[in-house]
């Protein structure tokens, strides 16, 4: 088979997603695969016809390698993809849209609110702030509400600082969405749809000395540490794959996923969000948590690449 792997973009996120793709078209290459790795351009629509590789994999981070746009095209052409449905990207696209959803499914996510680019003028009047920080609590953390890698999430410990933040934020996205910071264990479920089932893969524990998982620390080897399973009881472990699994299947995810949570001190799982394009880089949590389960990161691609194809 051959099979073209996409990566680049002109997302924010385009230096991650390089790395992505250079990670598994590596590691597929070694495993004997016929892999091309393709910059992902304007160009993408005719060189994909042009070439019709056998299957495509989806490196992309953030933009159009995750709002559907480009799972469209390979649906237009009927190219086989490992990934998502540009349909479902799209609602995934949304955070505070998979977060309404997750909680109308009786699953937990921190409290929230959205502030489109729109009302902002209504910000200004008085009491406004005042009444998200009441409802929200400090520190809060504000995150544009569409993207990955932390990019332009600020963490917030007063409400005199509201204000910069939001327009930091608003550097990434027209939405900022608002959430309450919530204390506990940072941990990521990886799901692969490599067999018959979707199956999750142990959960990893992230431990950064900041307590703020950032661009940085993500990408930066050593900045971060992992516990891969992570410290928490068995059961809570079982619940957080079970959640993953849950949440993946109820946002219509397809092959491979990462829930992003946190555990409270009282074992609550709270729901970050979900990705649908887990990264793949070195210092990424899915590779991480594929080698803790003493797999390898080829295996599971080539699986889901002929899972795809067939
Ligand atoms: N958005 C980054 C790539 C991640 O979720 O891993
Ligand atoms: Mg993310």
């Amino acid at each position: 088979r051959n099979v073209a792997v996409l990566a680049g973009g002109l997302s924010h996120e385009r230096e991650v997603s390089l790395r992505s793709g250079r990670r598994l078209s590596g590691a597929l290459r070694a495993v004997g695969m016929e892999v091309r790795e393709w910059d992902v351009d304007a160009s993408l629509l005719t060189r994909l016809r042009d070439e019709r590789p056998d299957a495509v994999a989806i490196a992309l981070h953030g933009g159009e390698g995750e709002n559907g746009a480009v799972q469209a095209v390979l649906e237009l052409l009927g190219i086989p993809f490992v990934g998502t449905p540009s349909r479902a990207c799209r609602r995934s696209w949304d955070k505070p849209g998979v977060k309404a959803e997750l909680v109308r499914a009786g699953l937990s996510t921190p409290e929230w609110v959205a502030l489109p680019h729109s009302t902002f003028r209504e910000l200004g009047a008085k009491g406004v702030l005042d009444a998200i920080v009441d409802r929200l609590g400090l520190p809060l953390v504000l995150k544009p509400d569409q993207g990955g890698s932390a990019l332009g999430v600020q963490m917030v410990q007063e409400a005199a600082d509201l204000p910069a933040a939001m327009v930091s934020c608003l550097a990434y996205a027209d939405t900022v969405l608002a959430e309450r910071h919530v204390r506990g264990t940072e941990v990521a479920v990886s799901v692969v749809h490599d067999g018959d089932e979707p199956r999750a893969l142990p959960p990893v524990e992230v431990e950064v000395p900041s307590g703020f998982y950032d661009y940085t620390s993500r990408y930066t080897p050593g900045a971060a540490s992992f516990h891969c399973p992570a410290r928490l009881p068995e059961a809570t472990l079982a619940t957080l794959q079970e959640t993953a699994l849950r949440a993946h299947e109820l946002l219509g995810l397809r092959d491979v996923s990462r829930l992003d949570a946190i555990v409270t001190e009282d074992g609550q799982v709270q729901i970050l969000e979900m990705n649908v394009s887990p990264g793949l880089t070195d210092t990424s949590l899915l590779p991480t948590a594929v080698t803790a389960a003493g797999e390898d990161l080829a295996g599971v691609y080539r699986s889901l690449i002929e899972r795809a194809s067939d």
